[in-house]
């Protein structure tokens, strides 16, 4: 897969793409990543990539012509090009899968108040935001979308069966996870997963992940099909908890 990231700043990407799933996908060759400045497609003395919004108001605008330039020395038939911005639409992780089926990802990093609106309407396949908080552009967003699609492409991750049992790979959160020492500090192992019992230790994680799906994401809980026991579980265990607090032990 080949993604270009179109970006005012690309000494910004120097340091997260040199490391973990985005170095080891570039290195075995499974991952192509390359840079185009819009800067490098002006032809004014100054080389502005920024204007004054019409009609008024604070902040800078990124101008058309140097976008639609540095997209399109890139742009291929099979390229899909991503407007990354907080008016996007919510990314997550469905999406970062049918991104890493694409052959070509173009991904455009915003930056002052915004962009032209023109970029959104005839440059764009698609415009993705990566939460409800401003950034001072899309480059950290980039960040995110590369590294999510990259650990989902074949041997960019040691252990394929740790993506598919990812948080959100059945659509909730993941079950918490131990390590030895068996204790640590007063604080035990749950004996469930010293046990053996692979079939407990599924049914234990399963129940894990709906609870804390429930006390932390409970919309995504609408897409789910619980059994009767998983019903009561849960019911029993959120019966335990303050109406509206943070259970006990939870420094946040
Ligand atoms: Cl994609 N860009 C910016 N500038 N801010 C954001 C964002 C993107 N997603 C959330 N906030």
């Amino acid at each position: 897969m080949r993604i270009h990231i179109v970006s005012l700043f690309p000494e910004y990407f120097r340091g997260p793409f040199d490391c973990g799933p985005v170095r080891i996908a570039q290195k075995k060759g499974v991952l192509e990543i390359a840079f185009v400045n819009p800067r490098d497609f002006t032809s004014d003395p100054h080389r502005t990539v920024d204007d004054y919004p019409f009609g008024g108001g604070p902040g800078m605008v990124l101008k058309p012509e140097p976008l639609f330039q540095a997209v399109e020395s890139v742009l291929q038939p099979d390229s899909h090009v991503v407007l990354l911005s907080p008016q996007g639409t919510m990314f997550h992780q469905d999406l970062a899968r049918q991104f890493s089926q694409l052959p070509h990802l173009v991904l455009i990093c915003g930056r002052y108040k915004g962009v032209d609106e023109r970029v959104r309407l005839a440059l764009a396949n698609t415009e993705v935001s990566i939460g409800d908080y401003v950034l001072a552009g899309g480059e950290a967003a980039a960040v995110v979308v590369v590294e999510a699609v990259a650990r989902l492409l074949p041997g960019a991750v040691g252990d394929e069966d740790s993506v598919a049992s990812d948080s959100f790979a059945a659509g909730l959160l993941d079950a918490p996870y131990y390590t030895r020492p068996a204790e640590f500090r007063g604080l035990v192992v749950p004996a469930v997963l010293l046990s053996g019992d692979h079939a407990q230790v599924a049914r234990w994680r399963r129940c894990q992940a709906l609870l804390t799906t429930a006390r932390h994401r409970p919309e995504l809980l609408r897409n789910q099909v619980l059994s009767e026991a998983e019903r009561e579980f849960l019911s029993l265990e959120l019966g335990k908890e303050e109406p509206d607090g943070q259970k006990e032990g939870n420094r946040t």
